[in-house]
């Protein structure tokens, strides 16, 4: 699955929201990790962590207010070059986007203009950020391809206002779309959120056979670990605008080593056992603009001491496995971390 070279190189990235002349909240913080071409990376985290801040700074695509003051993202574009992300100019960002990176947006209810019919939106996609120029023809051909491999009808979407789609089906198109200039990278904000189950399945085994078919590199943000669980070859758990731990899947899921990440989990209902073992996490996620000092969740973890309470915990590297594959976690007491395996669904 991986190769030598990281194909996006992330180091301490800050993400800030202006809030007023002179105020402003950092949304993420101290944000590092490396991706590996053909690595599925969830985020996961509660709402409000940081998780679509993330991924639209990364592809600079942030709202007005948003602000970049810190930090890199290397990137190895096709042509083996490599960029940071957060120094390209707008013309360049333009060629980048789409053809190397493309985002799929939170909430594909409202994703798509609702007054341009779905051919229309493939059409200008495929025109502005093509290298090539392509003809009416060459546009209908590759718009119809793409529809047709997430298992849409092509003739009935194209010919479609948003509105005359169901949720899923405008899910389909929107990663059809995403997909449309062939990018390295892919970035997927709450893929199935707002679906109903059978939907959900169907655009999560729809994912699965399109990396298999375009290899393409995924970063996916979730609220939902089991998506995460199914989806996910590395996870970094969010907390309060940082990552606090990042690891394979079997790492996080049956060895998490953070407090925070061990409470996620412990608070998911396996698949077979007793709703009367769940457990929540006491509290609730500091404001943006009232962080706790130190470790942002020590007001609400069962292991603080008052070494927590004076520097923030750095992300240490618990297992080094290379090739991004190491366990790395932001936690003084990581070791005394138990977790009594909720995934195994044997608690
Ligand atoms: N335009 C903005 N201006 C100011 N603050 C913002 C803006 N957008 C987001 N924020 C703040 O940044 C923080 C992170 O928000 P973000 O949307 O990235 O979280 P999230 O993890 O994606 O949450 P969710 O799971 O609900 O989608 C929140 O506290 C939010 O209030
Ligand atoms: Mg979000």
């Amino acid at each position: 699955m991986s190769s030598e070279k990281p194909i996006l190189s992330v180091r301490n990235l800050q993400i800030a929201y202006q809030t007023g002349k002179n105020s402003r909240v950092v949304a993420a913080d101290d944000i590092s990790f490396d991706l590996y071409p053909g690595q599925s990376m969830a985020l996961v985290g509660e709402s409000g962590c940081g998780k679509t801040t993330l991924g639209l700074g990364l592809l600079r695509l942030l709202p007005k207010l948003g602000r970049i003051p810190q930090g890199e993202a290397i990137f190895r574009l096709k042509d083996g070059r490599e960029v940071d992300i957060m120094k390209l100019n707008e013309k360049e960002l333009r060629e980048f986007r789409w053809t190397e990176a493309a985002m799929v947006f939170q909430g594909a209810m409202n994703a798509f203009n609702p007054v341009i019919k779905i051919g229309a939106h493939f059409a200008d996609t495929l025109r502005d950020h093509s290298a090539k120029r392509l003809s009416r023809r060459d546009i209908e051909k590759r718009a119809t391809e793409l529809l047709h491999r997430v298992r849409l009808d092509p003739q009935r979407v194209l010919n479609s206002y948003p509105h005359e789609l169901s949720g899923g089906m405008k899910q389909r198109a929107l990663i059809a779309l995403a997909l449309a200039l062939d990018p390295q990278v892919l970035v997927l904000d709450e893929p199935t959120t707002a679906l109903d189950l059978l939907t959900q399945r169907g655009i999560v085994e729809q994912l699965h056979d399109l990396r298999q078919e375009f290899g393409f590199t995924m970063i996916f943000v979730t609220h939902d670990l089991g998506l995460a669980a199914e989806m996910a070859d590395r996870v970094s758990t969010m907390y309060a605008g940082r990552i606090i731990e990042t690891g394979n899947a079997e790492d996080i899921f049956y060895n998490p080593k953070h407090p925070y990440t061990a409470g996620l989990i412990n608070a998911v209902l396996p698949v077979q056992g007793d709703i009367r073992n769940l457990s929540s996490i006491p509290g609730s996620p500091p404001g943006l603009d009232s962080l706790p000092k130190g470790c942002t969740f020590n007001p609400r973890c069962d292991y603080a001491t008052g070494e927590c309470r004076s520097g923030i915990p750095s992300l240490e590297t618990l297992v080094e496995r290379g090739q991004g594959l190491s366990h790395t976690v932001r936690c003084l007491h990581s070791e005394q971390v138990e977790f009594r395996g909720r995934m195994n669904a044997d608690a």
